[in-house]
């Protein structure tokens, strides 16, 4: 009997696998979590921060620098911090072959400054200022707005301690925003120098401990391991708490407060707004003085007010970007004593409010514009059109096509959907005759005209555009 089942079960099996070989399974890949694609759609927004980015840098004499994605994993948890939720949780941490322990950069901060130190970049005129743009990792726990692979843009100005660095800092991050359209509302603080801190969490301690049993169960811990984070608990049951803390500004000898005056100041001369926060204190932990954030100022229309919108969960989340000084990371790195300050935003979360800024307010996303669009009909005149189509491009026209269209009628289509001012049509007639169709796709006239003379026409007929910006 038991023989008897168990042959059944082989017989069984082979069924099955004899199905599956028919069948042909071919595994197809997943993503791994909180990994994602940038599509094609997507590159007209991306295109347009990093054109942004690029431009502010150059405007304010930022240089590029670019660093490896891995670096020994010591130099970020030396200087992002034990106890901080980036280096106890989330950094991509592994042994390489040769039994390195090395890590994924989570930012790029520490990098900048493990560059400026080991370049000797003390010994060129002062301050430094570095600008980057790349992906960072860290293995948070994904959802919206967060990823375990994303982009940031960072500007860092190294080796200047005056509040001048800061503010122009804030202006480089206020000016990104509203170059792009977006706007965000910058939070800012100052969390002192790290005696004042020190003295700082001895009191907020002391508070905190009093109102223990009150706390979410994260904050009984930061209690004991990072007590400045207690003021960036989003939980609702420790916002009471949270409210009547006793805050930094109180701890601030003269110097830190005359340093944070100054950038107010600087800030109210540029007219860049921006909303005093006491309970900032920043992820990392190598601030000292400035902090600031970025947030999106309104999530739709009627939406949450940035206010009501950081203080919710998604509020972490929509930060936008951050940054502050950190005076003392340098030479706590092995460097020469260097007061520096920056900040990065982050793209996708940049990408993402600016998405849903303008489908709130109905605003179109940027169409590239092309001169012409350039149709063609029958196998010579597709030949001809390929070399048309480059020689026009290397004159500086921007001309675009559709070769998997055969007919007359859906390539005009295409045309018109791209707003192009001109078609230019190529037919078989056109391509014995050495000539070219220029179809005006407003009016809808056409012109017949030497395809040598073509590129200086369609030229001219543009430049008309240029006088209607004038
Ligand atoms: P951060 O606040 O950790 O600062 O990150 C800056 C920005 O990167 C955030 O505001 C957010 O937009 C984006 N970001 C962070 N984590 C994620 C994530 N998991 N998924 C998507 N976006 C994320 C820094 O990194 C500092 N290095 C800033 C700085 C520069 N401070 C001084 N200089």
């Amino acid at each position: 009997m038991l023989k008897k089942k168990t042959k059944e079960k082989k017989t069984k099996r082979k069924a099955g696998a004899s199905a599956e070989t028919s069948e042909k399974k071919i595994k197809t890949y997943a993503l791994l979590r909180g990994m994602h694609d940038i599509l094609p759609r997507e590159e007209k927004y991306w295109k347009n921060l990093y054109h942004i980015a690029e431009n502010l840098a150059e405007h304010f004499q930022f240089s590029r620098l670019e660093t490896p994605l891995l670096e020994e994993a010591n130099l970020f948890i030396r200087s992002i911090g034990k106890g901080t939720d980036v280096v106890d949780k989330e950094m991509y941490i592994f042994e390489d072959r040769d039994g390195n322990r090395v890590a994924l950069r989570p930012e790029m901060t520490a990098s900048a400054a493990r560059a400026y130190i080991m370049h000797g970049m003390w010994n060129q005129p002062q301050p430094v200022k570095l600008w980057y743009w790349g992906p960072m990792f860290r293995y948070d726990r994904p959802q919206a707005g967060r990823f375990r692979q994303f982009n940031q843009a960072g500007y860092e100005t190294l080796g200047d301690a005056d509040p001048v660095a800061d503010a122009e800092l804030i202006l480089v991050a206020h000016n990104f925003y509203k170059d792009l359209g977006l706007p965000v509302e910058i939070h800012i603080n100052s969390i002192g120098t790290s005696e004042e801190r020190q003295r700082y969490k001895v009191s907020l301690v002391e508070y905190y401990r009093s109102k223990r049993s009150y706390l979410c169960d994260d904050c009984k811990q930061r209690l004991n391991k990072n007590p400045l984070r207690l003021l960036d608990c989003k939980q609702e049951r420790c916002q009471p708490v949270k409210e009547d803390a006793p805050q930094i500004i109180d701890w601030l000898e003269e110097e830190s407060k005359n340093h944070f005056t100054k950038v107010l100041e600087y800030l109210d001369e540029l007219d860049v707004p921006y909303v005093l926060k006491s309970t900032l204190v920043r992820g990392l932990d190598y601030y000292t003085r400035t902090v600031f954030e970025v947030f999106p100022q309104a999530i739709g229309e009627g939406g949450a007010s940035a206010r009501s919108v950081e203080q919710s969960e998604i509020g972490r989340q929509s930060a936008l970007g951050g940054g502050g000084r950190y005076d003392l990371l340098v030479e706590e790195m092995g460097g020469r004593p260097t007061p520096a300050a920056g900040f990065s935003l982050g793209i996708e979360r940049s990408v993402s409010a600016l998405k849903q800024y303008m489908d709130a307010n109905q605003i179109k996303p940027p169409v590239q514009k092309f001169d012409a669009f350039l149709a063609q009909l029958g196998d010579h005149a597709r030949r001809r059109a390929l070399k048309a189509i480059n020689e026009l491009r290397n004159s500086g026209l921007k001309i675009d096509y559709n070769f998997s269209k055969n007919s007359l009628k859906s390539q005009l289509e295409v045309a018109n959907s791209l707003q192009v001012p001109y078609a230019l049509i190529l037919g078989q007639k056109e391509v014995q005759d050495g000539t070219i169709i220029i179809r005006d796709m407003e009016s809808g006239v056409q012109e017949i005209v030497d395809q040598k003379k073509v590129e200086n026409l369609l030229k001219k007929k543009l430049s008309r555009f240029d006088d209607d910006k004038k």
